[in-house]
């Protein structure tokens, strides 16, 4: 398999591009709009070919590239239930297994930072990897607070989804701003601050305690991506 990680440091987000190395048939997930071209110039040198573009969510703090890419590329434009999207080409569910030849994205769906989070799990050799979206940071999880945002169900899908993982799997976050990449699930399930909780009530409160700002670009970033980031 093919993996890249890229960071836009405008919005501390990452955007990952993943390939069957055979059929050099990619899939670019969390995609910046600002980064399209770094994007399509990768896609080139590396003779990839985009056949999907997806999110793990609908972001609050950047604009998506996806339309872009779709209408660059002619790929698909695939989005998980709930989908709220203008320009979706498929949805996916809980469960449903997203195949580019030998490489298998299953899609997890871990409501709790949005309703409309996902999580991407592959299952790659010795080595899964988890694509986290915001539900699960490194030593962090994705605020609560919007978006139909839900602290109750994100302890569940913290604990009961995520939590019954392998636990050397690799966890590859939506955004990180303390200079950190990569971690694992063993690690985040013991050194992560907000996953320190005996009880679901514990881990309501702490969220409840955050009293986070409103980021700065949610109201032009959610309008715009409710449209896949064409504007
Ligand atoms: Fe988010």
């Amino acid at each position: 398999m093919f993996f890249r990680q890229y960071f836009d440091t405008e919005s501390c987000a990452f955007s990952y591009l993943l390939a069957d190395k055979q059929s050099r048939k990619a899939v670019i997930v969390d995609s910046v709009k600002g980064q399209t071209e770094l994007y399509l110039n990768q896609l080139k040198e590396l003779s990839l070919n985009l056949k999907i573009v997806m999110d793990s969510h609908i972001h609050a703090d950047h604009i998506t590239a996806s339309g872009l890419l779709k209408k660059e590329t002619g790929c698909r434009l695939l989005q998980g239930e709930p989908s709220y999207s203008e320009g979706v080409t498929d949805t996916f569910n809980d469960g449903d297994l997203i195949q580019l030849d030998a490489l298998g994205i299953r899609a997890i769906h871990t409501p709790g930072h949005t309703d409309d989070s996902y999580c991407f799990f592959i299952d790659c050799e010795s080595r899964p990897i988890l694509l986290t979206g915001d539900t699960l940071l490194i030593r962090g999880t994705g605020r609560t607070d919007f978006q139909n945002g839900s602290a109750n169900e994100q302890y569940h899908s913290l604990f009961e989804k995520l939590k019954k993982l392998p636990e050397h799997t690799r966890i590859y976050p939506a955004h990180d701003y303390h200079g950190m990449t990569e971690s694992t699930l063993r690690e985040e399930f013991e050194w992560n601050p907000r996953l320190k909780v005996s009880t679901k009530e514990e881990y309501i409160e702490q969220m409840k305690k955050l009293n986070l700002p409103k980021p700065a670009r949610i109201d032009q970033a959610v309008p715009a991506n409710l449209k896949c980031g064409i504007e």
